[in-house]
């Protein structure tokens, strides 16, 4: 597949990038800071630069024309603004549509789509929360065959190869940047888990054992 990775520099979208490329997919990392180029570059992904608040929309539906997939990876950072995941999400699912891509995968949080109660959390958790939610709103509200992974808290480093992934909600525990970008591999290249939403954190099940099972 031909797939565009949103966010393809930041610490989950360039472990994505490189379980994408050594899987055999042909990937088109999208950055906002043209410095990280290289890393994108040496990972064996094609690079584009382009900023979600200010890159005009033609630029990334251009981006996206001849692809099979999107891959929603970016995400505010501590101090930002995180108006960035609503107005991104919808900025990338409006692209998607107009180049006539399919398959739209977006990492949202855990408990995002399964009530999970922000009242006790900071205002910014809230703020989050609230983007998010409202992301998936564009989401599941697009022609698109969608599919939302709502991991814990991530945790830098590479997979463990063992996690808990459901369709249901889930206890919240951290899960590594690693096994995120594993995860999201096997859901792309799985065509039921579109129209889907996942949780995800670390487990005990191997990725395809603990996919068959929020699958059944
Ligand atoms: N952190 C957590 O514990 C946690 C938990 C659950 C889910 N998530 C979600 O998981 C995803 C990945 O998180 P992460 O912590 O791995 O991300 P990250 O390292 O903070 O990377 C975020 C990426 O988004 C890019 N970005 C930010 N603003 C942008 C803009 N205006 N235009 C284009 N790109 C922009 C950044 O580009 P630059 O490098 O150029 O700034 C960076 O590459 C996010 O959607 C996040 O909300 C995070």
């Amino acid at each position: 597949m031909r797939i565009i990775v949103i966010g393809g520099s930041g610490r989950t979208g360039i472990l994505i990038v490189e379980k994408l490329v050594a899987a055999g997919h042909s990937v088109v990392a999208t950055i906002r800071n043209p410095k990280r180029m290289a890393e994108t570059v040496k990972r064996g992904a094609e690079t584009i630069v382009l900023d979600l608040d200010k890159s005009p929309l033609s630029d990334f539906t251009a981006t996206m024309k001849g692809a099979d997939a999107v891959v929603f990876a970016a995400g505010s950072a501590a101090g930002e603004s995180s108006a960035l995941d609503r107005i991104g999400t919808r900025r990338t699912v409006h692209a998607a549509e107009n180049a006539g891509v399919k398959r739209y995968l977006s990492i949202s949080a855990i408990g995002a789509s399964t009530g999970l109660s922000t009242r006790s959390m900071d205002d910014e958790m809230k703020d989050y929360y609230k983007q998010k939610r409202a992301a998936a709103k564009f989401i599941t509200g697009s022609s698109l065959d969608w599919t939302i992974l709502e991991p814990g808290e991530l945790t830098d480093g590479g997979g463990t190869g063992k996690v808990l992934l459901s369709q249901q909600a889930i206890n919240e525990e951290s899960v590594p940047r690693g096994d995120v970008a594993a995860v999201t591999l096997a859901l792309l290249e799985e065509p039921k888990t579109a129209g889907k939403v996942f949780q995800l954190t670390r487990g005990t099940q191997t990725i395809a054992a603990a996919l068959k099972a929020a699958l059944s």
